[in-house]
């Protein structure tokens, strides 16, 4: 039995998650919508009216390797995963002497490692099916230095490091490597005090949105393989 395709998206509650699984359910692709608040999920889902159908919520914590293996298995029980995409982020805006153990340990765990679980997790039915994509949401900090963002950085930096490596592995077996590098984009990952001084100038969460469903859309031999997205005037 040929299964449906689906299209998991982490950190799918809030910011550029949201947005690119409302663009996807929209657009009549489905999306498995994964976060650890589930309500807002929920909520995501009974504001998409007709397109409900196409936006499935699950309660997922990305940093819990056991929890990853088991949704997958799950989902992939229903359905043919075709895309992932690695969004799911957070960040402390501290700088490197502030940042308690937890904080890093959080960072690299959610941004990283959950990140590579969720790889590895997708990987052997791509391989084994010749096809899928894998879209990640990394940050211009893989360009560019940004004090205040030394654990964050590096888990961009690694998780960029290990996909360009991921891509020359999985070439032959026509999988998609994406890395998206986005620019300052409004959403609540940024201090109050900056979304209020700077947002005007920041993206908007909706037109990164648009550049991804395109990406995902690409259906001929070629792949964008690196993408790196600013507000026009440039960095904050
Ligand atoms: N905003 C920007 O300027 C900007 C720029 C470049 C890159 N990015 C990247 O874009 C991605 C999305 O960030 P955003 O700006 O949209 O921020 P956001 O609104 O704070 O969204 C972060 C998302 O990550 C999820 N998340 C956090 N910890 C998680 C965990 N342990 N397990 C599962 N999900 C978790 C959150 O869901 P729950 O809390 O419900 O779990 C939420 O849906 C991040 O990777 C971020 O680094 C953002």
């Amino acid at each position: 039995m040929n299964k449906n395709k689906i299209v998991w998206i982490t950190g799918a509650s809030s910011g550029i998650g949201k947005s690119i699984a409302i663009k996807f359910a929209q657009n009549g692709i489905r999306v498995a919508a994964a976060a650890r608040r589930l309500d807002l999920l929920e909520k995501i889902k009974n504001e998409l009216g007709d397109k409900a159908e196409f936006f499935i919520p699950v309660q997922l914590d990305i940093s819990n390797y056991d929890d990853v293996e088991r949704f997958y298995k799950n989902i992939s029980g229903d359905y043919t995963v075709d895309c992932l995409i690695n969004n799911a982020g957070t960040t402390s805006f501290k700088e490197g002497i502030q940042n308690s153990i937890e904080e890093i340990q959080n960072i690299i765990s959610v941004n990283l490692l959950g990140s590579i679980y969720a790889i590895k997790s997708v990987l052997p039915d791509m391989s084994d099916r010749k096809s899928g994509t894998i879209i990640n949401i990394l940050s211009v900090v893989t360009q560019k230095i940004f004090t205040a963002s030394s654990a964050y950085s590096a888990s961009k930096s690694g998780l960029h490091a290990y996909a360009k490596v991921l891509r020359e592995e999985v070439r032959d077996k026509n999988i998609r490597v994406i890395n998206v590098s986005p620019g300052a984009t409004a959403t609540s990952i940024w201090p109050e005090g900056v979304l209020k001084k700077y947002s005007d100038r920041m993206m908007n969460t909706d037109n990164l949105a648009e550049i991804v469903l395109n990406i995902y859309n690409e259906k001929s031999n070629l792949v964008s393989e690196e993408l790196v997205v600013r507000p026009i005037k440039g960095d904050l």
